[in-house]
Order: C-alpha cells, then structure tokens, then sequence
C-alpha cells in the first residue's frame, strides 16, 4: 500500500502535493518523492518520511502541475533509487499497487535497450509508457498510458506527467484505490480523499479499468474501449480526522475492512489453480534441500505465534515435516536441540520483534536456515533470515493485529502448499483444491463484514462480563487463541482461549453464568467433538456463542448465539473465524468505550527483549 497525488492548477504544486503526502503518510512512510514541471520535469526523491523529501526541495521550487508519491516498500528496499517517482526520459510515473508480470516487462525492455534504475515493479510502467509514446510514430500521453495498461497484470493506481505534455495528468486504475478532487481552478487525484480535502470536498471516485486526465479546470474519464464516461461528482461529508481513517472511528476497524484486499495483496501472482502450484519466488531453498527437510521450527511472538500454531498444522499436513512451534522469548533459554538440515520459520509482522530476533541469531548459530514471514520491507529480521516472504497487508496502524494476522495465515498455507508439492506429499488435485478455496477468502470476508451488526449486537449483549473463554480444536485451536488475546488487549476483559478438549482438566471449574463461552464449531473432522464440548459448558449454565457455517442448522439447538461464516473448506475456515472474533473483540471494546487503537501498556513494535 502506498499513496499517491497529483495537483494541477493555478496554485504552487509543491506545498500542496507535500501537503497532501503528509495527509497519505499512513499508506506508507518508507520513502517519498515528488515530480514538478516548472520548463523541464524536476524531481526529488528520498528514504524515509517526508520530513526528508522537505528537506532536499530547494525553497521556492516552482511550477503548478505535478504528482508525488508516499512508498511502503513491497518490490525492492526502502531506499531512494527505489522511491517514486519512477522517470523515463521525459515521463514521470508515480504508482499505488503490486505488478504482478512486471520481471517479464522488465526482461523485455531491458531487451529493447532501457536502462533499470530500481528494484521495483513500477519502473516498467515509465519506460512501457514511454515506448508506447514513441514505438510507432508519437502518441499522446493518454493513448500510450490505455496501451500500456493493456499489458499490465495485477493491480494499480497511476498518475503520470510527461514534460511533453505538461498541461495534463494521466491517471489510470484497477484494483488499487484512485479519487479525484475537483476544485476552483485546480484539480487534485489520489489514493485517498484526505489528500485534498482541505482544499476541496466534491469528489470522483475512479472505477476499475478506467482512465483519463486532469487539467486544470476539466477532467476527463474514459473506459478501456476509449469511450468517455460521464460520472456525478460526491460531496465527502467528514472532517479531516475522520477522513484519515478513510470514514471509520479507529484504525483498527478500516484495518479489519481492508482484508479482503490486502489478503488478496498477499496472494497476489503467486497461486496457480491450474496447475496447482504456489510460486515463491523469493525462497531460496532448492528442491533438493526441501527434499531432505526433517524438522522445522516456527518462532514467533503473540498473535504471530498464534499464527505460528496452525502454520504447525498445516505443515504436518501438507509437507509431512515434523513442525515445532516455539514462543521466541522463551526459545533461546530452553537449550533447543537443532541441527544444520533444520529451518526456521520466524513470523513477525513488524520484523522488529527483539525477542524473534533474538531467537532468530540462536536458530542461526546451529546452522539452521531461516525463513522470515514479514509485513515490512527492509526491517531487521529481513536482513537476518536466509530467505524472506512478504505478507504485503499494506501498514498497520492499530495495535491490535488483525489484517497482518490473516495475511500472515495465507503465507503459511502458501509456503505449506509449495513445500507440499515440492516433497510430492499433495496432489496437484488436492493442491488446487485448497488454491480455489484460498482464493474465494475475499468475498467470504466481504460476506462476514457485511453483517457486522449480528456480531457487534452479540458484542454489547456481554460486554460488562469480567471473563470470557474461546474454545476450538484443531485448526481452530489457534484460532480460539486469537480471539482470546484480541479481546483481552483491547477491551481489558480477561479472555482465556483453550483446546477445547483441554476444559475439563481444570478450567471447567471457572465456568458460570457469568462466563461466556465463544466455541469455533465450523464444519470439519472435529465438529462433532466440539458439540460434545459445547454440551459439557451448557451443562455448567454459561452461555456459549458458536462460530459456525450459514448452513449449519444443527448448532442452535445447543448453543445461545451463533456467529455465520460462508461455508468454507475446513482448511481455510480459521481465516473466517478469525475475522468473526476480530469484529467481536472490537464492538466489545467500542462498547466499553476502550482506546482501540492505542490499547493500554502496548505498543506496536516490541523491540525491547
Ligand atoms: C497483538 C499483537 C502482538 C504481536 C507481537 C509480535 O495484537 O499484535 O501480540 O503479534 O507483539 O509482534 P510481531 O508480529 O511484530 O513480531
């Protein structure tokens, strides 16, 4: 996730488009830069906040039009050469999105004599742009730009100027957000409408596969045959503090909204249904050496190690490899006993985790290889691990994990799969399977949020109640964790999340009226054991609220409350119910009146051991 901006008009581009960046600096804060044309395109760029990008920009820098951009790294390192705006001769390009064919492109144009510059995805759509310009005789900005996102797989959000043509903004956009601002004499576009909103409210929203320009006092949209479209403007009905949570009350809900994009974000050109194949790129192991794979261990902390227990599942599952979960803190002091053929799964979504790291460095001193699951490129674990994926759920702003949580679930079925396939331990069949079922994660999330009010109605019933237990089995278990901890650190009520299986060797004895129960009941091969402990808390007079399959009709007959899910495959369900509890942690919390975002004694990136 990262933001973009463009400003045409009859004011001085530069303050506003820094202006505007300080705005979209939640999207990503890695690095920065912007694009004016004042004669010629002159453009500064930078790592780090945009603080830096002030601090390079010669005072009085002038010119009316121009664009910027805000990075969170997912191609390259957070570094200046990777920052945008990305140039090819006289055309600058800032983009928002992942392209997913971009090393072919890359190859290609490299073939026909462009010079790359960075690490990134985005540079191929400057130098295709510019090709598409001068390939065969001149085409104008806007016609090389509906070229060039003809070739374009995955997803984004463009504005472009070339020095040529200095009295428009190209734009362009699928699948990654795009809104222009219109205003008196000048006109804005960018990722977000807190950008601009200062300076205007009346707004237009972009569509998927749409394209047009910006001039200064008109704008122009067209669909991908070229015909013009004619749309109402909106009038945007927040104040600035709400807009820069994009119209939620805390960071945690849009971040909870915002999975069914960023999951698909985390996939994204890595799954093949087809063929059954998961490509990743990035993990240096060969196949010989995943042949020879006896024993991994996952380290992790918190909600990551939560994650980490179903990655142990389904590595048993899926790749037969004996899979060890350990709590980072605790790995280093506990004389592990590993050996060089062993890998290491370290999951941290800040890679900053100094108990991860920590035990990280130890795994390492046995010879273990390390593979880091991370949400941010260029953190520590990511130049400490022999191989790194990215999960890619864009920055996380509130404390409490949610999207980074999920992203971190679908790099695990991924990275399982692939080893899985690669071991010949599943079928391309069963493979596919549960690449279509991934797949389908998205609209099922869409589903579940769309009937938010069923859960935040559940949330207000028990709000006032001191302690809460979470129950699964399986796949679930992990899942019943999670609940638990989300609860517990952002509504301050004591939450306990078990093996449902485990309740009566000793937590049973808590069990009244007062405790409610929330069991993870979702169809699979335990769902019968689950009913059974379901049965065993009703008989102890707590109430129990079932997470459950919409076609399920079984389970209201021995449970108080149920909470739906889109019938999913038993393997990805956890995704699902964790969102269920994400949403029940939070309308909990909201009803307590609790500081969401910024629960009390946490903080984001623990880096103290
Ligand atoms: C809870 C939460 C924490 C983190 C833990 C590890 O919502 O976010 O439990 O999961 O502090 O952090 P990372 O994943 O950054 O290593």
């Amino acid at each position: 996730m990262c933001g973009i901006v463009g400003y045409i008009g009859d004011g001085q581009a530069v303050p506003i488009l820094l202006e505007s960046l300080k705005m979209l600096e939640y999207r990503g804060y890695d690095s920065a830069g912007i694009s004016v044309f004042n004669g010629s395109l002159e453009t500064y760029k930078i790592a780090g906040r945009i603080k830096n990008l002030e601090a390079i920009i010669p005072e009085n820098m002038q010119g009316n039009i121009g664009i910027g951009h805000t990075r969170w790294a997912t191609h390259g390192k957070p570094e200046t050469r990777n920052s945008h705006p990305h140039l090819s001769s006289n055309i600058s390009v800032v983009h928002n999105g992942i392209i997913e064919n971009y090393m072919e492109l890359k190859e290609r144009l490299i073939d026909l004599g462009y010079e790359f510059k960075s690490e990134t995805d985005t540079e191929v759509i400057a130098h295709l742009l510019h090709f598409n310009m001068n390939c065969s005789g001149k085409k104008c900005l806007l016609d090389s730009l509906a070229e060039t996102i003809k070739e374009l797989d995955g997803s984004y959000a463009i504005a472009a100027l070339c020095a040529d043509e200095p009295d428009i903004i190209a734009f362009a956009r699928k699948n990654s957000p795009l809104v222009i601002g219109i205003g008196n004499g000048s006109n804005y576009a960018a990722s977000d409408v807190t950008a601009f909103l200062k300076h205007t409210k009346e707004v237009i929203y972009i569509n998927n596969n749409e394209i047009g320009f910006l001039k200064p006092d008109s704008i122009e949209i067209f669909d991908l045959d070229g015909n013009s479209v004619s749309r109402d403007t909106e009038t945007i009905e927040w104040d600035l503090e709400a807009a820069e949570k994009a119209g939620y009350e805390h960071f945690m809900l849009k971040e909870i909204h915002e999975q069914p994009t960023s999951i698909q974000n985390t996939f994204a050109g890595k799954l093949s249904e087809l063929e059954g194949t998961v490509t990743l790129d990035e993990l240096y192991l060969t196949p010989e050496q995943i042949k020879h794979l006896r024993r991994a261990t996952i380290i992790a902390c918190g909600t990551s190690w939560n994650a980490g227990i179903l990655g142990k599942y389904l590595f048993e599952k899926l790749t037969g490899i004996h899979t060890d979960i350990e709590t980072a803190s605790e790995f280093r002091y506990g004389n592990p006993v590993l050996c060089g053929e062993e890998l290491t799964i370290a999951i941290t979504q800040s890679g900053e985790t100094a108990d991860t790291l920590a035990a990280v460095r130890s795994s390492k001193s046995y010879g273990c290889r390390n593979i880091a699951i991370t949400n941010v490129v260029g953190s520590t674990i990511t130049r400490e691990s022999d191989s790194v994926v990215y999960t890619r759920a864009g920055p996380e702003i509130g404390v409490a994990a949610t999207k980074t949580f999920t992203a971190q679930l679908i790099t695990l079925y991924m990275l399982a799969i692939h080893l899985g396939r690669a071991r010949g331990v599943i079928s391309a069949e069963e493979a596919k399977n549960l690449i279509v079922n991934i797949k389908r994660l998205p609209g099922q999330i869409q589903k579940i949020l769309n009937r938010k009010e069923e859960i935040r109605e559940c949330a207000e019933q028990f709000a006032d109640m001191k302690d809460y237990f979470f129950i699964g089995r399986y796949l679930n278990f992990p899942i019943a964790l999670e609940g638990a901890l989300k609860l517990k650190e952002i509504s301050y009520i004591h939450a306990e999340g078990y093996a449902a299986g485990e309740l009566k060797h000793g937590p049973l004895a808590l069990l009244t009226e007062e405790t409610p129960v929330v069991a993870i009941a979702t169809m699979g091969h335990t769902y019968d054991k689950i009913l059974s402990n379901i049965k065993e808390v009703k008989a102890r007079n707590s109430t129990v609220i079932a997470v459950a399959n919409e076609d399920d009709t079984e389970i209201e007959k021995y449970v108080d409350v149920v909470l739906r899910i889109p019938p999913s495959h038993e393997m990805t369900s956890p995704v699902l119910s964790s969102v269920v509890l994400q949403l029940l942690a939070y309308y909990t919390a909201l009803a307590k009146d609790c500081s969401i975002d910024k629960p009390r004694n946490l903080a984001k990136s623990v880096t103290v051991e």
